[in-house]
């Protein structure tokens, strides 16, 4: 077996811990859930989850990784001085496992849409756009071999190692997407009437909130923050002694935050300013924003071909950064247990969550069935991640930390030696003790119409 990995610098740890992070959580779910869910009001509500369970719950996974610097499973097996444990991490893993399956097919559609910008666009009249969707995404092979292609440019990037692969390809692709994105939003504010789209972010409409809300801006909160995955576990076991877990934390949410936040700006200014309503659902960012693009900058043809070029570049670059932090998780844990070498362990990951990729692509019109509870494949894997296996992982992580794991093991990898750290120890303790658990149990309550 190779010996372990680690970061090289503090700014690798954030860029990479960050990439995860950010993606198309961030640039295609985030936008389309506040598109249906009452803007700003949704934000609101979203902003508390990140603060209140989003913050410890990361601190969380980032305090068992650390310690224990291993695999997931291992790492909840060590501290909890039980192989009963590793099952948690184990079902952080599988949960990382599914949302490769399905991420990939998205990320798929994201490179077909980078390609289609490239050799010209996609053109024509809305109901042109949306049959082009339709009949790409029920096509039995072409999002395939896309979706595959993702997974396979992510275990290129994966099988160099945690420094050489993860680390630099992270320093890389973290910056460049931030100036794609700084510069579309540019674009997007400057448009004639752009400022509805900018109020829609700010001014809370508290009549679109209604008891899915809560369960929505959660689950997103989780999804958004890689949280319950094993994947900040997975991650922090790469840190070295003298990170500073809180202030690395607090970085990497409020970086996710801010991308989320210009993701909106991106969107919602330029949707506003032709007259759109942004509340179309996943299809938003595929057959809503190439009308919108085509619609505000029309006039413009270089200026749209180059928009679209960069906002499919955009969503390539968000996603591929995250495929690396969800390969790596299943990765490290394969090789690791398995006792084989990196290579060998990135395939059998490669290979799992190719199959998945495979049936969440084909139930999307190309096999009909392929689903169950009335939705398809791919729709399930991600309800079943995001609104139960995260939620319910992180449920049991804070419970874990804050009952059972030896207080001062806790307290030590929590302040570091640092005394503002040290200070806000009890309340983290509190939160992940009381408030963190009861919130997800209510939340889970009212899920299932107990409450
Ligand atoms: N946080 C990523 C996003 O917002 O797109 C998604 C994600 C990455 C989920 C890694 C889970 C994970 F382990």
């Amino acid at each position: 077996m190779e010996t372990r990995g680690n970061f090289g610098s503090k700014l690798g740890i954030i860029l990479a811990t960050a990439g995860s992070a950010v993606g198309l959580g961030n640039i295609w779910r985030f936008p389309y859930m506040t598109g249906q869910n009452g803007g700003a009001a949704f934000i609101l509500i979203y902003l508390v989850c990140i603060i209140l369970l989003g913050l410890p719950g990361m601190l969380s996974e980032f305090i068992i990784g650390r310690h224990s610097a291993s695999n997931a499973a291992r790492a909840y097996t060590n501290l909890g001085k039980h192989k009963a444990w590793g099952a948690l991490g184990l079902m952080g893993i599988i949960t990382s496992m599914i949302i490769l399956g399905f991420y990939s097919v998205v990320a798929g559609w994201c490179l077909q849409y980078l390609y289609a910008s490239i050799i010209g666009g996609v053109h024509g009249d809305p109901e042109y756009v949306k049959n082009y969707f339709q009949t790409f995404a029920s096509d039995p092979i072409r999002p395939v071999l896309w979706a595959l292609g993702f997974i396979l440019l992510t275990h290129m990037v994966v099988v160099r190692g945690v420094r050489n692969g993860i680390e630099k390809a992270s320093k890389i692709l973290m910056p460049l997407l931030f100036i794609l994105l700084v510069i579309i939003v540019i674009a997007s504010c400057s448009l004639p009437g752009a400022i509805k789209g900018v109020e829609f972010l700010l001014k809370p409409d508290f009549s679109k909130v209604d008891e899915n809300v809560l369960l929505e801006a959660l689950g997103q909160a989780f999804f958004s923050l890689s949280m319950g995955t094993a994947c900040l576990c997975t991650y922090a076991s790469y840190f070295n002694r003298q990170t500073n877990l809180l202030k690395s934390a607090t970085q990497i949410v409020t970086i996710d935050t801010l991308i989320a936040v210009l993701a909106g700006l991106m969107i919602f200014p330029a949707a506003f300013s032709v007259g759109v309503q942004p509340d179309s659902g996943p299809s938003l960012i595929f057959i809503t924003l190439p009308n919108v693009f085509q619609q505000a900058f029309g006039n413009m043809p270089v200026v749209s071909y180059i928009i679209s070029v960069l906002f499919y570049g955009l969503l390539v670059l968000a996603a591929l950064t995250s495929t690396i932090s969800m390969h790596e998780i299943g990765t490290a844990f394969i090789y690791e247990e398995g006792k084989v070498s990196r290579a060998k362990g990135a395939w059998v990951e490669t290979i799992v969550c190719g199959i998945i990729a495979v049936f969440c692509s084909l139930s999307q019109g190309a096999v009909e069935g392929l689903g169950f509870f009335g939705k398809d494949f791919l729709s399930n894997c991600d309800n079943l991640t995001a609104q139960l296996l995260m939620p319910l992982s992180s449920f049991i992580t804070c419970l874990f930390l804050g009952w059972y794991v030896p207080k001062k093991i806790v307290r030590d990898e929590f302040t570091n030696w640092n005394t503002v750290s040290g200070k806000l120890f009890p309340i983290f303790l509190f939160t992940i003790r009381f408030i963190c658990p009861i919130c997800i149990f209510l939340i889970f309550l009212h899920q299932f119409g107990i409450i």
